[in-house]
């Protein structure tokens, strides 16, 4: 059985690198003897010179998005080149937070491949505002993942995740984080479009993981009922007590 993965989506926080630093040593200091998962921990663009040293190997360095470009005139972007020349592997890319900043999926498109093509792991995320009865926001979750993966190639899947994050479930003003049933559901939902899209035998590699509103309480479900491959957990990776809590309950299975 592949490693479960466990992602930690800083977002904009901490408000200075000290505290960046600081939470970074608590999560790596509370981890390394975690043999049986995967550790990535996503901090903002600023903080990955300073958070990159401290994580060392067991953690592994993400980024919350990228450009899709290699340089050139877009002023205040950052490059797949540039994360990656600074130790990162993974790259969350289509968060709705993003998403709702104006981020087409024809753009998140283009980061998607431009990721892709030099080697990071990417981390798309999809997931509907709310839900219907007649199941319009499944058609909706289909069209985010084909529209993003829009003319990947086959051969660039292996360095892809999906994550499943309804908006409703993610943040402070969350309804509800959703129920395995949910999860376990949109997962076989998302694995159908993929093999759709790139036949069963790619289709059925692509890890696909939870996220909204992930806790201490509910991460064990997600994962073993859930069947998710991995959690993407904003607020709780920011408490490095609560996180390693997650990180251990993930490293029990
Ligand atoms: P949350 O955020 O865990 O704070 O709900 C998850 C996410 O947005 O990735």
């Amino acid at each position: 059985m592949a490693k479960k993965i466990i992602i930690g989506n800083w977002k904009m926080n901490p408000v200075d690198v000290k505290e960046a630093e600081v939470i970074a040593g608590k999560i790596v200091a509370g981890s390394d003897s975690l043999k049986k998962i995967s550790i990535v921990v996503c901090p903002p663009f600023q903080y990955l010179e300073r958070v990159g040293p401290i994580a060392k190997k067991k953690v592994v360095l993400g980024a919350q998005d990228c450009f899709f470009g290699g340089k050139g005139p877009y002023t205040g972007e950052v490059s797949p080149e540039m994360i990656k020349s600074m130790g990162v592997k993974y790259v969350i890319i289509g968060h709705s937070e993003r998403r709702a900043l104006g981020e087409s999926d024809e753009l998140i498109n283009k980061k998607v491949g431009g990721a892709l093509s030099v080697g990071l792991k990417v981390i798309l995320c999809v997931g509907e505002r709310s839900r219907d009865d007649s199941g319009e926001f499944l058609n909706f979750i289909k069209s985010q993942i084909s529209q993003g993966l829009d003319k990947i190639k086959k051969s660039r899947l292996k360095n892809l995740l999906v994550a499943y994050e309804p908006i409703w479930a993610i943040g402070k003003d969350a309804l509800h984080p959703a129920t395995v049933q949910d999860v376990l559901e949109i997962s076989i939902f998302i694995k159908k479009v993929l093999v759709d899209l790139f036949g069963r035998e790619e289709g059925l590699k692509v890890p696909i993981v939870y996220g909204g509103s992930v806790d201490v309480n509910n991460c064990r479900e997600f994962l073993t009922d859930g069947q998710a491959d991995g959690l993407l957990v904003g607020r709780e990776s920011l408490n490095p007590e609560n996180f390693i809590k997650i990180l251990k309950t993930a490293n029990e299975l």
